[in-house]
């Protein structure tokens, strides 16, 4: 069996490795049987498609190195543009890697462009489509992700879900039960997975950060940072944090460019630390040891939920309700006083006590390998 398995933005990468190394895991667990006995299955060929939607130095490569990820077999190159041009970039590209190789499934990971763009390259050529991470909605179709996940669903063959939403979600749509599966979080998988790395990690001591007693901030969504009016008022937001403890706050591309743009960046208190984008160790390290995070973005709202690190979460909507419903996550939309009111809150000790969601243990792709395998 052959599956192409597709990257393209940073939230990508970390889901993958998981399933690759899966993958690797049940072909050796294949080859070391004996010969004589009966093999219980066929070798799985596994090839990495990278789409180059992201393809920064501290936007991509990093992560393949952290997460050991091996070279990805094929680079696309698509890198940034419009919706259209980068999702139609993919798919034309993708297109000849798919003719070439043939494979039997093409698994596609979250909700970015390049999930849709391959999907649709893959279904149109009649391959086999597996989403991971299948069945999340925001309900907020101006979302590009919401629209990528709803399209991406309805073309799939085999869904992965993360939680007992992403099943409902899919049935009310009418997907077949058959179709659905509840595997866990590979997201959780690659967090269990490098947590002992993180020991090592020397990012605290870089920013003279003290565990316990920062805010770490992540913004790109382009509803809070593409207008000038909102990205003004999350720093005002930010700046009365930051007169109670140290910020840190990796900047992700997009918001960096509209702070120059707008020129914000002097309106910044000197105790925000802004820095580049940060490696998947680094970041898993602030993550593991903040007293609170601000966020708008997916992942690190399950992220916190799983180390049952304070969250909040600068978003009308979540796709992961799971995080607000068990976790540590809540969700305080675009109320920003609500939201310095609950920050000062939590930094004065009024924690929100969360649990970690069903299947979230770590073993998310070994489940997913097994099924892929008795599917085919
Ligand atoms: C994409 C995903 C989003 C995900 C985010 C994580 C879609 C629709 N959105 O949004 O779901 O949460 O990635 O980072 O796929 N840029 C760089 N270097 C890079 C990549 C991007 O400078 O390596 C710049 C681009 O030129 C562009 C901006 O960052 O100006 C946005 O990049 P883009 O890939 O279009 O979307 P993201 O906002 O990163």
């Amino acid at each position: 069996m052959k599956i192409i398995s597709v990257v393209g933005a940073r939230p990508n990468f970390m889901k993958v490795a998981p399933i690759h190394r899966a993958i690797q895991e049940y072909n050796e667990k294949l080859s070391s049987q004996n010969s004589e006995v009966q093999k219980s299955g066929n070798p799985i060929i596994h090839k990495i498609c990278h789409t180059g939607q992201h393809y920064d130095e501290k936007m991509s490569k990093i992560f393949f190195e952290d997460l050991e990820l091996p070279k990805p077999d094929y680079y696309l190159g698509v890198g940034s543009g419009s919706h259209a041009e980068q999702t139609a970039k993919v798919m034309i590209e993708f297109e000849k890697v798919l003719l070439d190789e043939k494979p039997d499934y093409v698994l596609v990971v979250g909700d970015v462009n390049s999930t849709i763009a391959c999907s649709l390259t893959a279904k149109k050529l009649h391959i086999k489509v597996i989403h991971v991470e299948a069945g999340l909605r925001s309900f907020d179709m101006e979302m590009p992700e919401e629209v990528n996940r709803v399209l991406t669903d309805r073309i799939s063959d085999l869904l992965f879900v993360t939680e007992q939403s992403g099943f409902n979600n899919l049935r009310n749509e009418g997907v077949s039960d058959e179709k659905i599966y509840f595997v866990g979080n590979v997201m959780i998988d690659s967090v269990k997975h490098y947590l002992p790395k993180t020991e090592n990690s020397k990012i605290l001591e870089k920013y003279s950060l003290q565990k316990q007693k920062y805010v770490l901030v992540t913004l790109h969504r382009p509803s809070n940072v593409d207008e000038k009016n909102q990205l003004e008022k999350l720093f005002k937001l930010l700046n009365r944090i930051a007169e109670e403890r140290k910020v840190i706050f990796p900047i992700h591309p997009r918001t960096r460019k509209n702070l120059e743009r707008f020129n914000l960046n002097e309106t910044i208190s000197k105790n925000i630390i802004l820095t580049e984008p940060i490696g998947y160790i680094d970041f898993l390290t602030l993550t593991k040891n903040a007293e609170l995070i601000l966020t708008d973005s997916g992942g690190i709202q399950e992220e916190s939920t799983y180390l049952g690190v304070q969250c909040i979460t600068l978003r009308t909507s979540t796709e992961r309700p799971a995080t607000v419903e068990v976790g540590t996550n809540q969700l305080l939309g675009t109320d920003l006083e609500l939201a310095e009111k609950t920050a000062l809150e939590v930094l004065s000790g009024k924690i929100k006590v969360g649990k970690i969601p069903d299947l979230w243990d770590g073993h998310a792709a070994e489940r997913i390998v097994e099924i892929v395998n008795s599917e085919s």
